[in-house]
């Protein structure tokens, strides 16, 4: 049993947020990643847990290659920088509760949830797709999620603060420009 676990460090502050370090079955493998509240997707670096047998059996297959030593080096760093972590843990929760704000204004059903997005429900895959291209002329990427089974939806990631507002603007925009 794989639990990819991305988005973990946003539900901190959570006590029901499900934490599978305290599923030490034999058959568990916990994924986490650098990329997300850490802010290290560039260095392509992660890390997993899982009980020693399992572990041994996956190094029988793993490839040679490790994470670059840079990257190594900067993951052990982001792990002693906790002041840096929970200031991009309460940026996110800045930036979901600037997003509720921004789309409960505007009417628009959204989903709340515990990591660095929003995904707002819309009226068709075809207004998904209309907003997802009028965004990206403007340089604003977000991320239709078809793919996940949900074609009248659209993911928003939370930025900096001057990120959002920029985000906030153009979308208010766009949406009185249809
Ligand atoms: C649910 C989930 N798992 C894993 C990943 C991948 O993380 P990484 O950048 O470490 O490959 C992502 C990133 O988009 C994700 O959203």
């Amino acid at each position: 049993v794989l639990l990819d676990e991305a988005y973990f460090e946003f539900g901190i502050d959570n006590p029901d947020y499900p934490d599978s370090m305290k599923y030490r079955f034999d058959n568990v493998i916990s994924l986490r990643t650098f990329s997300k509240a850490y802010g290290l997707a560039g260095v392509r670096i992660g890390y997993g847990f899982a009980h020693e047998n399992l572990i041994n059996n996956l190094m029988k297959i793993k490839l040679p290659f490790e994470p670059s030593g840079p990257a190594q080096a900067a993951a052990l760093a982001a792990l002693e920088d906790m002041e840096f972590l929970k200031e991009s843990v309460a940026l996110a929760n800045q930036g979901r509760n600037f997003f509720y704000d921004l789309f409960r204004n505007l009417n628009i059903p959204y989903l709340e949830s515990q990591a660095n997005f929003v995904t707002i429900i819309l009226e068709s895959e075809k207004q998904v797709n209309q907003i997802y291209e009028l965004l990206l002329k403007r340089g604003i990427i977000v991320r239709p999620l078809k793919s996940f089974g949900l074609s009248n939806c659209l993911r928003i990631s939370t930025g900096l603060k001057e990120e959002n507002i920029i985000f906030a603007e153009n979308f208010e925009h766009i949406l009185k420009s249809m």
